[in-house]
């Protein structure tokens, strides 16, 4: 992504801020995995998308109007022998020179230099709740500052919660992010295709998540949350990533995997037979989703409300059940009484971009917001008849299907930005040929 984007960026927050407040925002730490190897290192998304800065160790400031510079970034110093084994750092003459900071301060001058950057502001801004320990320091160095206040210096009188305004822009995406998304859903889509393409009976789970990984690496990109490879029964799980057990002829195989490229998630789900050809009960499940997926997905245009996606589904899946005799009685009454809840329990969608479940309200003033160009969000009904389900009609425990796509609103509509993922059965079952 150009540098100018997260310029622009900061300068909408800023405009938004306004003078006399500052921004402080600083990146995820570092994560143990087990004694002294730690997780690859995921910068914060907040951080990133104002900074597009991946390293460690690193706090944003902005203060909107100050003559010495209005974006400060405290970051790692260059250091030699720790660059020898760690890697290379940007340091404080690349965060101004390639990362666009007016100006750059070492991380471990932070306690010292920041309470002098809040002296005459009277808003911070900053997400408290999230890293406790921050928040400390946070409220550290406001302190700092008020003991100075009998010297005449002003110290911040407001805490503003930075979410409201950032996350809010985060949930519009911009020409440059839905590019990336886009992307994204592609890669992701391909390995999907791939998936149905290699699937072979007594192949295990864990292989076919090898291929999604296989395809992400090729493309620079990493796995954008742990991805769910459920045969048979696996799939009623809705957060299976064991990943283990065998495929058996006759089960279906449902993949819930997305690649993130450029710290921008992709989030897609296909359910199909692992033998290549749906049996009537699969086939029958397998058609009331799609249809409830088609139905929600037109619902995905500007003006509607964000619930509307979820209405739709749910109709369709309830009247789809009661057709197959695992529900009773009218359709009015069953959506009344939320009979389809044992069989889909989930919401189906949520907002999508740099995180997989991403930032933005779904309400506003305690009603649903409406849609509106910019926002994706996945339209992902399933329906699942887990064993442990008591009293269901036998020939369908085992069945999970759940069909996920990433969905653009644009100004006339909608994009489906993951089509490459065949969903309709005759489709799956032409790719797939039968095996
Ligand atoms: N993969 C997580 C979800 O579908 O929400
Ligand atoms: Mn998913
Ligand atoms: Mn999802």
């Amino acid at each position: 992504m150009e540098r100018s984007e997260f310029e622009r960026r900061r300068r909408e927050l800023m405009a938004m801020m306004g003078e006399g407040s500052i921004a402080v925002v600083p990146t995820a730490p570092e994560r143990t995995r087990n004694r002294d190897v730690l997780y690859p290192f995921r910068p914060d998304s907040d951080f990133y998308y104002l900074s597009g800065f991946a390293e460690p160790e690193a706090v944003l400031v902005l203060i909107p109007g100050r003559e010495h510079g209005e974006y400060i970034l405290f970051c790692r110093e260059r250091d030699p022998q720790r660059e020898q084994w760690d890697g290379l750092r940007a340091g404080q003459e690349g965060a101004v020179k390639r990362y666009g900071a007016d100006d750059s301060f070492p991380i471990d001058d932070i306690d010292d230099i920041l309470p002098g950057l809040m002296e005459g502001c009277e808003r911070v801004y900053y997400t408290m709740g999230v890293d406790l320990e921050f928040d400390h320091r946070v409220i550290g160095w406001v302190s700092h500052v008020r003991e100075r206040t009998r010297a005449g210096i002003r110290a911040p009188s407001e805490f503003v919660s930075l979410e409201h305004l950032l996350h809010e822009m985060r949930l519009i995406k911009s020409r440059a992010e839905v590019e990336v998304m886009r992307r994204a859903a592609q890669i992701s889509a391909a390995a999907h295709r791939r998936a149905m393409e290699v699937c072979r009976p007594g192949m295990m789970e864990y292989e076919i998540e090898a291929e999604f990984e296989a395809i992400y690496r090729r493309y620079n990109g990493r796995a954008a949350y742990p991805s769910i490879v459920g045969g048979g029964r696996n799939g009623c799980i809705l957060h299976y990533i064991e990943n283990d057990a065998r495929l058996e002829d006759g089960d279906l195989l449902l993949i819930d995997a997305g690649v993130e490229i450029e710290y921008y998630a992709s989030d897609i789900t296909r359910t199909f037979p692992v033998n290549g050809r749906f049996s009537p009960e699969q086939k029958a499940v397998y058609e009331i989703v799609l249809a409830a997926q088609e139905a929600a997905i037109a619902e995905v245009r500007p003006g509607r409300s964000w619930n509307a996606p979820h209405e739709a589904a749910v109709r369709v899946l309830t009247q789809g059940l009661l057709d197959l005799g695992l529900l009773k009685g009218s359709l009015d009454e069953a959506l009344e009484q939320e009979s389809y809840r044992p069989f889909y329990m989930h919401r189906t969608g949520h907002w999508l971009g740099m995180d997989v479940h991403d930032v933005g309200d779904y309400k506003i003033d305690s009603h649903w917001r409406e849609l509106e160009p910019g926002m994706v969000t996945t339209i992902e009904p399933g329906l699942y008849f887990s064993p442990m389900l008591e009293g269901v009609d036998e020939r369908f425990i085992g069945i999970g299907v759940r069909i996920e796509d990433d969905v653009l609103v644009t100004a006339s509509g909608h994009e489906i930005l993951s089509e490459g993922a065949p969903k309709a059965v005759d489709e799956i079952e032409a790719l797939m040929g039968g095996r």
